[in-house]
């Protein structure tokens, strides 16, 4: 319950310190006595000096925490607990890009919600997530951790897993405040270069980066947090015009924002303040409520309030904001809410099963010549080779939360289980990184009297995530020297070999392609993925997962995504003085949405319904699927449009709706987009939206290949 008096009350009790405790955010440590609070001593907590703490787990020690803030300190504030929850507290989804790859909101809603079940039967109150940076550039290790290359996905998913997090009653013991971050285009650093600086056009980051944090705003996320990153010389730490105008007066958000980790002290470094009182005042000034990690509002911004770079009622706001989401996620009620009732065991082996179906359906086939997968059935021998065949801790994916490294499904246990009557064999050949290659003619004469190989190949969980750009985007250490060993000797055999590709990102891999008979994207599928990889293998699942990002030939295509504008050449081989490059096609190895499954799928009679709108219509867009193949299947449509004529280039496709329908064998359905009229505006050459009268492609099908979609046509009128 709000209560604004509560709240009043408090602010007009509290001292400087206090204040500037409730604008701090601390991490915690464990010391080997219990939980400590870094750099800190308990004592703070008790003179409320540190009003939120990160990074501790337990119910235990989160509670005991709780109990000096409660009944020790002053004025009784509860502390907020938040910890860094993306994709599952102790049971792993598959990662935020894996999930991505389902394209299915329902499913990242729910998620969503055990994930916050999980870690508030744990004490948390809130989490940094979800991760919203639409990212175009694979070298950048945080793609992982989003929603992949289009601003349409990245909308959809901010809103589900808002949803999902915080559930209906942000008050409820089971709910979990969501951190939207990271605000402003992080993900478009230069040279995919981690922490490095943006400088893209304002039109960018308004239609590709900024539209998921306004569909958080709209689900009513709780918090944001600026990116580490500067924008054309601001850093998004103290971006008054991103952060004061956009977020809070254009958007209206009401709620936290509160700074990535040590970023406002960053602002020294960033050369925009000289000391961190300076800092401290941009950043409150821009709108920053809490600080994470640099101290410089307990310690700057009193001096800042000495030299008159700061009102005591700008802190006076920021504290109201901090209160009044401890309030609404029940705290000053009850602050031991969360992390008192256990979950039973029932709930816990309900969830590992959803993890099953999901991680299975994240998995995305990218190729399968000749029907390779499913394997045959009555396969006597199978050899399972590679670094990442039995590594456990490996399938968590960077971003782990309270996940323990053992206990998550390997290929390998999941081959095993699925495969009762074969016999699985196991080497390593290689380790993912380094350099030793001893070990690879032992994996390959392992693969000699093998019926069918299974390559476990790809990235370590830590190569993707925050500090983890890569230059180059092929199998790390001595993988591939294993890989094409073994692919040489099965070749001579003629042994079907199916690669199983882990990684943060795409990788630039057509070698794998070319050579192997199916090749999986993986992702980091979390606890469950050996057996859902064995799932997808066995023929149990059919793949249903699409690259929610545009996969390279060659990292000198980056950054490539689909919804390119046409330019006044556009790409065309047979010309050379088209757009392209004279060593390497233009064309991607996979296009946004690519995903095989074990069906075939045929596309007719796209129709549109109204033929012409105005601004207020809904727009149906209808297509006929046949499912041509031999196997049950779930085919995903996607509905792209292309306004081929309009006061400024518009990109060659825009993504503006997903549908899925499920086939038997020779099963024929149909499927139905809605779509508002209103979504096919555009910003004009002033940057406002515009709706403009003329005619708009509208095509559908099964990724983002143009040849590949069919369409229909609609007016737009005045
Ligand atoms: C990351 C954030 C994260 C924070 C707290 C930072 O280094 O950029 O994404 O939420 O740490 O762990």
């Amino acid at each position: 319950m709000q209560n604004v008096g509560r709240i009043e009350t408090l602010i007009a009790k509290m001292t400087l310190a206090e204040k500037l405790g409730q604008l701090t955010m601390t991490a915690a440590s464990h010391a080997v006595t219990g939980p400590a609070v870094a750099g800190d001593s308990l004592d703070a907590i008790k003179a409320g000096t540190i009003g939120n703490v990160l990074n501790l787990i337990g119910a235990g020690h989160v509670h005991e925490l709780q109990r000096l803030a409660v009944q020790r300190s002053r004025l009784g504030i509860p502390v907020l607990f938040a910890l860094d929850i993306t994709h599952g507290y102790r049971t792993l989804f598959p990662v935020s890009l894996a999930a991505a790859a389902l394209f299915d909101p329902l499913v990242w809603e729910r998620t969503m919600r055990e994930t916050a079940r999980e870690a508030a039967a744990d004490g948390i109150a809130m989490t940094f997530a979800p991760m919203l940076d639409v990212a175009r550039d694979p070298r950048w290790g945080r793609i992982v951790e989003g929603p992949g290359e289009d601003p349409w996905v990245g909308a959809r998913m901010a809103e589900a897993m808002t949803r999902g997090l915080q559930s209906v009653e942000l008050a409820a013991a089971d709910a979990l405040a969501a951190v939207a971050k990271h605000y402003g285009a992080y993900a478009a650093v230069t040279a995919g270069r981690e922490y490095a600086s943006v400088d893209i056009s304002e039109r960018t980051v308004l239609e590709v980066h900024l539209p998921p944090f306004a569909a958080a705003v709209a689900a009513g996320v709780s918090a944001i947090m600026p990116a580490f990153v500067d924008l054309a010389g601001i850093p998004m730490t103290a971006n008054a015009k991103l952060l004061g105008g956009w977020l809070r007066e254009r958007l209206g958000f009401g709620g936290v924002v509160v700074s990535d980790y040590n970023a406002i002290a960053e602002l020294i470094e960033h050369g925009v303040a000289a000391d961190l009182a300076e800092a401290a005042a941009l950043a409150l000034g821009a709108g920053v409520d809490i600080d994470m990690m640099s101290g410089a509002y307990r310690r700057g911004l009193p001096i800042a309030l000495e030299r008159g770079l700061v009102r005591v009622q700008q802190i006076d706001e920021a504290v109201r904001r901090v209160l009044t989401l401890k309030e609404r996620l029940g705290l000053f009620d009850d602050p031991f809410r969360r992390g008192t009732r256990p979950e039973s065991a029932s709930a816990i082996r309900e969830r590992r099963e959803l993890a099953r179906a999901v991680a299975a359906r994240a998995i995305v086939m990218l190729s399968n010549e000749r029907d390779t997968l499913p394997l045959a059935s009555g396969l006597n021998r199978i050899a399972v080779i590679g670094p990442l065949a039995d590594a456990s801790a490996e399938m968590r994916g960077p971003w782990w939360a309270a996940a323990a490294p053992e206990g998550h499904v390997t290929v390998l246990e999941g081959l095993r289980a699925a495969l009762t009557g074969a016999q699985i064999l196991h080497a390593e050949g290689v380790a993912i990184e380094g350099d030793d290659a001893s070990a690879i003619p032992g994996a390959v004469e392992l693969c000699s009297t093998a019926d069918a190989i299974v390559l476990c190949v790809g990235e370590a969980a830590t190569m993707s995530g925050e500090a983890a750009s890569r230059a180059h985007l092929d199998l790390p250490g001595r993988q591939r020297e294993l890989c094409e060993a073994v692919l040489e000797r099965a070749a001579r055999r003629r042994v079907p070999v199916v690669a199983v590709l882990f990684s943060g990102r795409p990788l630039a891999v057509p070698w794998l392609i070319e050579r192997a008979g199916a090749v999986l994207a993986a992702w980091f599928l979390g606890s469950e993925a050996g057996n859902a990889i064995a799932d997808v293998l066995t023929g149990h699942t059919s793949p249903s997962g699409r690259t929610p990002v545009t996969w390279p030939r060659a990292v000198g295509q980056i950054p490539i995504f689909y919804a390119q504008r046409p330019s006044g050449r556009p790409s065309d081989p047979a010309n050379r003085y088209s757009s392209g490059y004279r060593d390497e096609s233009s064309a991607p190895l996979f296009a946004f949405g690519h995903g095989l499954t074990y069906g075939r799928f045929r596309y007719a009679n796209p129709r549109v319904a109204p033929q012409s709108v105005t601004l207020r219509d809904t727009i149906e867009v209808s297509v006929d699927l046949t499912n041509e193949g031999a196997r049950v299947a779930e085919e995903t449509v996607f509905l792209f449009a292309h306004d081929k004529l309009a006061s400024l280039a518009r990109p060659c496709l825009e993504l503006k709706g997903v549908a899925k329908i499920s086939l038997g064998p020779g099963e024929s359905g149909s499927v139905s987009l809605r779509l508002a009229a209103a979504d096919l505006r555009f910003l004009g050459a002033d940057l406002e939206p515009r709706f403009e009268p003329g005619e708009v492609e509208l095509l559908v099908g099964p990724c983002a290949e143009r040849e590949r979609l069919v369409g229909c046509v609609v007016r737009l009128a005045p």
